[in-house]
């Protein structure tokens, strides 16, 4: 009995396994099609910027969250030790507010301790630089400075004195001695007297590039290794703002960071449910730090500007067209920043700030998620001027905030006989969806604008674990889709998951592609979908077909295929979305001889796994090098749940 109900199960799992698909790939397909740019779309939410990319660790540090003191503790306050907050508006209108702090040396030590963006990171035997900008008139007060652990212990410190009567920048060095992932920051008031302290900063030394108070090397280090085509700045809603006043102005963020003017992030209120009152923007990753880290990944810039309307979710407050030319000109000043001769205006502040030769922009978005006749008409102000202006920038106009329905039609209908290069579809959708639409672009019409697909994500049910969004289903749906996306390269030329970043203490939307903690990065498995296409992506679409048609979902499979024209490589990425293996019989026609080099396979046996921060290889992609000449047919089988890509010469 027990043998017959084994061979019933043997010939069940080979009647699975070997369910034989044919697969043609026509080296020699004539259609002149380019694999779209894979992208990064990063935003400041979920405390990407402040707590995460940009590697300070203070929050708060010039006293300009609308609680000057939000973020700091003062231990032993009493009548003579305390912090009064001092504003100095006419003087100082970016960065008004210091701290005047007085302390004696009877009783306790009066010490001032930052939180740090939920705890500070600190590594074993890393340094950290204090800085802090200040004045006394009682120099002989000196500051002990301490790095503490979560538990309050010290884990290194370092003496200032000898500070003087005019405001100037001191720093000093501290090594940890030991990890903390919560830890804080210590200053101790030692003697009688006062200071007065603003910008008071702690930067890691071992940061991007090693550049001074720059970014967290680790991070960069993930994005770069998707080899990103290009890349968005500096959103996303946040672009928009709630209102016009709360609005993204690139100005404000360049220059001296001591001038940028803290400005409340607009996450910070915007989900009840996840509510960050400590959330603001010190724009110490400001435009020029975003031209910069582009350059430096090998990234296209991609700048989105307000286009005179705040988010339509919340005020939907609109300029009056006729006030809108500051706007047009904010717009026409970042391409002179970006672009311009050092003897321009704005080009010699580029040159200032350590970077004279032009950053190359050669596209600009205007507007985010916006929708209606109020967007058309203020879009075409801008286009007016910038196609006069500037014809060589590409512009990448909105499509509202849905892939479909009235307003996506409305966006699409007005916008397709303009001189707009590339129109902004987001779509925020289930599973389901991704695997039904991809053949979303077989049939638009090649004659209008091109398509950024600037905003997607594959969104399962809600889950308990932050990072439990990001699951297996989600990833391989998504890499169902972007088949869809390569084979129409020719109209989609451009794609980027969104969000990039989350800290999992502090995030207010989920899923993302990369989670944080203040130690480590965790890669989801959506970003190793994104990374597979991106570092396979070649230069040329070729046809793969199951009888003549495209893979599209045809007994759970979808393909895509593509080859690097100079290196001679073929890429065969293959999504099979079923639970059971699937053998499919490869027939390459167009080549002399073939070479199977890898096979890269991510796959789960679960649908809900998810790479979280504390188990975040569960799924990764496992690269199998062959080396392996093959011929023009052959076999292969497909794992269940998998997304594998073939690498072969030709
Ligand atoms: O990616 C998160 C948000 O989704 C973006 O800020 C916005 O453009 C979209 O609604």
């Amino acid at each position: 009995m027990k043998r017959i109900f084994f061979l019933f199960i043997t010939s069940f799992l080979t009647f699975q396994i070997f369910a034989q698909h044919k697969v043609d790939i026509n080296l020699k397909t004539v259609n002149n099609i380019t694999p779209p740019s894979y992208g990064l779309f990063f935003e400041d939410i979920n405390f990407s910027a402040d707590g995460g990319l940009y590697a300070e660790l203070v929050k708060n540090r010039s006293f300009e969250f609308d609680k000057p003191l939000m973020g700091w503790k003062e231990l032993n306050r009493n009548s003579q030790n305390q912090v009064l907050i001092i504003n100095r508006s006419l003087e100082k209108a970016n960065n008004n507010r210091y701290a005047h702090i007085i302390f004696s040396d009877e009783g306790k030590t009066f010490q001032l301790i930052n939180e740090g963006f939920r705890g500070m990171g600190f590594h074993k035997n890393e340094t950290y630089t204090f800085y802090i900008t200040a004045k006394t008139n009682t120099p002989e007060i000196s500051l002990r400075v301490d790095l503490l652990s979560t538990n309050d212990q010290s884990l290194g410190f370092a003496t200032l004195n000898s500070i003087e009567k005019d405001w100037k920048e001191y720093k000093i060095t501290i090594k940890a001695n030991e990890t903390a992932d919560k830890g804080k920051l210590s200053i101790s008031f030692n003697g009688q007297g006062s200071l007065d302290a603003d910008m008071i900063s702690l930067f890691p030394q071992n940061t991007w590039k090693n550049r001074e108070k720059g970014l967290r090397n680790d991070l960069v280090e993930v994005l770069s290794q998707i080899k990103p085509g290009f890349l968005r700045f500096p959103g996303g809603c946040i672009v928009e703002g709630r209102d016009l006043l709360n609005r993204y102005q690139w100005k404000n963020t360049i220059g001296d960071i001591n001038n940028r003017k803290v400005e409340i992030n607009r996450w910070n209120t915007e989900f009840s449910y996840r509510s960050a009152p400590d959330y603001f923007q010190s724009f110490g990753l400001g435009f020029y730090e975003y031209f910069l880290l582009s350059e430096d990944i090998g990234a296209t810039p991609l700048p989105i500007l307000n286009c005179g309307m705040a988010c339509q979710f919340n005020t939907g407050e609109v300029v009056a067209m006729d006030e809108l030319d500051p706007y047009i000109q904010d717009a026409l000043d970042l391409i002179e920043f970006a672009n311009g001769d050092i003897n321009t205006n704005w080009g010699k502040l580029r040159a200032t700030m350590g970077h004279p030769a032009p950053f190359n922009l050669t596209l600009l978005g205007v507007g985010n998620e916006q929708w209606d006749a109020q967007y058309i008409e203020r879009y075409a102000a801008f286009e007016k001027v910038l196609k006069s202006k500037h014809p060589e920038i590409k512009l990448i106009a909105a499509s509202g905030p849905s892939p479909d329905g009235e307003r996506f039609e409305y966006a699409w209908q007005q916008l397709k006989n303009t001189k707009v290069d590339l129109l902004d579809e987001h779509y925020y959708q289930n599973p389901e969806w991704f695997l039904k639409n991809a053949n979303r672009y077989d049939n638009y019409d090649r004659k209008g604008p091109k398509v950024f697909a600037g905003e997607y994500a594959s969104h399962v049910k809600d889950v308990k674990a932050a990072e439990g969004k990001n699951s297996w289903l989600s990833a391989l749906s998504e890499a169902a889709f972007i088949t869809g996306l390569e084979r129409n390269g020719d109209i989609v030329t451009m794609a980027s998951y969104a969000p990039l970043m989350a800290h999992v203490n502090a995030w207010q939307w989920r899923p993302d592609l990369i989670w944080f903690d203040n130690l480590k990065a965790v890669k989801t498995a959506n970003y190793f979908v994104q990374q597979m296409y991106s570092l396979n992506r070649g230069n040329q679409v070729v046809d793969i077909l199951t009888n003549q048609k495209p893979l599209i979902g045809q007994d759970s499979l979808y393909a895509s295929s593509t080859i690097n024209q100079t290196t001679k490589k073929l890429f065969v990425k293959i999504v099979n979305t079923k639970s059971t293996a699937q053998e499919v019989s490869f027939k390459i026609n167009g080549a002399k001889k073939l070479n199977l080099l890898s096979e890269q396979i991510l796959t789960s046996d679960n649908l809900d796994d998810f790479n979280g921060i504390d188990d975040p290889e569960k799924i990764k992609p496992l690269n199998k090098l062959v080396n392996k000449t093959v011929k023009s047919e052959f076999k292969k089988t497909l794992k269940p749940y998998s997304f594998t890509i073939y690498t072969l010469d030709f």
